[in-house]
């Protein structure tokens, strides 16, 4: 999907969201490893990531051709610091309704209202995109994520205490978290 918007952060800063570009891959990268090593609330570590330019610049590739992914990112400064994406769960007759949701953005950028806007745009694709409910899980001591979902209108639908297991061997209790349109 194609995205553009430019807007006013808490700081008074401009920040551009737009939807990913092929030749972003670079520095998508470069983001994805700094965000991954910054916060232990994340799915992947950042040596999990794909690595390859080339199939990175493809995946964005085709989430820009793609009339059901986006990718959003946000720029200030003219420099990457943060992203949000929507991807179908799985392209089935009766799982086409819904898509999953994804955030993160840098450390130093935390706290501006990146958050914000990434959620906003990425709800406002959602419904574009003609999905009928929005879904993600969040660790449960992420408070800070939880709440921008809740102030977006997700509710909690379900937990798993094991959702994840660090490798320090430590669980982490997963709240499933649904929006309908
Ligand atoms: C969670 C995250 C995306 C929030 O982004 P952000 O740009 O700091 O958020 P914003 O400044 O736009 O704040 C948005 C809302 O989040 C909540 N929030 C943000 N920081 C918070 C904090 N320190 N404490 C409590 N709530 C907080 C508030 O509801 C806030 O709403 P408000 O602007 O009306 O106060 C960011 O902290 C992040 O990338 N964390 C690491 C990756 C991650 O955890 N991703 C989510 C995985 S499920």
């Amino acid at each position: 999907m194609i995205f553009e918007k430019a807007v006013k952060l808490k700081n008074g800063k401009e920040c551009i969201l737009r939807n990913a570009e092929p030749t972003d891959a670079r520095e998508f990268l470069e983001y994805f490893e700094l965000c991954h090593a910054e916060t232990d609330f994340l799915t992947t570590y950042p040596d999990e990531t794909e690595h390859n330019l080339g199939k990175i610049s493809a995946r964005l590739a085709d989430n820009k051709q793609s009339e059901g992914n986006v990718e959003i990112l946000a720029y200030v400064d003219g420099r990457l610091v943060g992203s949000a994406g929507i991807h179908m769960i799985q392209d089935r007759d009766k799982l086409r309704h819904r898509a999953e949701f994804g955030i993160s953005i840098i450390k130093a950028y935390w706290g501006l209202g990146i958050g914000n806007y990434l959620t906003e745009s990425c709800i406002e694709c959602a419904k574009e995109a003609g999905y009928l409910q929005l879904e993600l899980d969040a660790v449960s001591d992420n408070e800070s994520a939880l709440n921008l979902y809740r102030k977006y209108g997700f509710t909690e639908f379900g937990r798993n205490p094991r959702g994840f297991r660090t490798r320090e061997g430590i669980w982490q209790e997963l709240v499933l978290m649904r929006l309908e349109f």
